[in-house]
């Protein structure tokens, strides 16, 4: 594999493709050469499409041109008991990276899509989606992959859930002086993000989960309401999202008492998941 190229004031390099499968594969294929070589390359895998696009729970992630598409090798210093909250200083990353460039208010739906917040007309539609994948190696720095698809602009056929969907440029993002000559084409993104989750990643070896935690529990989409988590295996727990545990758990009070659920996802009566 040859070195890809630094991107200007990123701390990652960035290997650009047309088209890849997926972004997260070849980040993927980038931490097993790490492994094999003993070096630690800290790539950002970046595609202007996807064929084979992954989501979450195995969902498939529909990536046409206009998205961003990116994933980040990273190497963190962290102990055990953080890494299960990795999804969530991912999510916070991008309220850093995204939120102060929108009008509207940003949110996190639990464990990491970024939605608009707030009460507008836009509230609760996804403009950004994070799958984390780790590769086990042993407890020292095990390789992690953060792979983030954000909506740049809605092209003719946008992405499968387009009616939930809401993208940068629906939210007033105007191309800025730096963003070349397609003004989507996300390379100022990839590097606000990656700079954006390298602090995070950073603090969260020294601070451990008070890198991220109350920014993650301001920023948490529906806290309060009444929720429904769904398993993997398809049951159900309805109750009040109280917040999240340090582990990175969603923590839910219901008739029962709390529960914390690590897996799965919640689901809203009235607006979009
Ligand atoms: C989700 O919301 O389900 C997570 C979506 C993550 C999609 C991104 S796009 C870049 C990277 N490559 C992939 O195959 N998936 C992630």
């Amino acid at each position: 594999m040859t070195a890809p190229e630094a991107g200007i004031g990123s701390p990652f390099l960035v290997e650009h493709h047309p088209v890849l499968p997926s972004t997260n594969d070849r980040a993927l294929e980038w931490a097993r050469h790490g492994l094999r070589t003993g070096e630690r390359p800290r790539v950002a895998v970046v595609a202007e499409r996807q064929t084979a696009g992954r989501g979450r729970r195995g969902h498939r992630w529909s990536s046409p041109p206009g998205g961003l598409y990116v994933s980040y090798l990273t190497w963190p210093r962290l102990d055990e008991t953080q890494t299960p909250a990795l999804p969530l200083l991912c999510g916070v990353a991008l309220i850093d990276a995204v939120g102060p460039r929108v009008a509207v208010p940003l949110a996190l739906k639990w464990p990491n899509d970024l939605l608009v917040g707030g009460d507008g007309p836009l509230a609760g539609r996804k403009l950004s989606g994070v799958l984390v994948e780790r590769l086990f190696q042993g407890p020292d720095r095990d390789p992690v992959v953060f792979g983030i698809g954000l909506n740049l602009v809605r092209r003719e056929h946008g992405q499968v859930d387009h009616g939930r969907a809401v993208s940068l440029a629906e939210l007033g993002v105007a191309p800025g002086p730096n963003e070349g000559s397609d003004p989507f084409s996300g390379a100022v993104w990839v590097d606000r993000i990656g700079h954006a989750l390298s602090v995070r990643l950073e603090r969260a070896g020294t601070e451990g989960s008070r890198a991220w935690a109350e920014d993650y529990e301001r920023a948490l989409f529906g806290r309060g309401e009444n929720v429904r988590w769904e398993g993997p295996d398809g049951s159900m727990i309805d109750g009040k999202l109280v917040g999240v545990v340090q582990g990175g758990g969603l923590l839910l009070e219901t008739p029962a008492g709390q529960r914390v659920l690590d897996t799965g996802t919640v689901a809203f009566p009235e607006c979009a998941n």
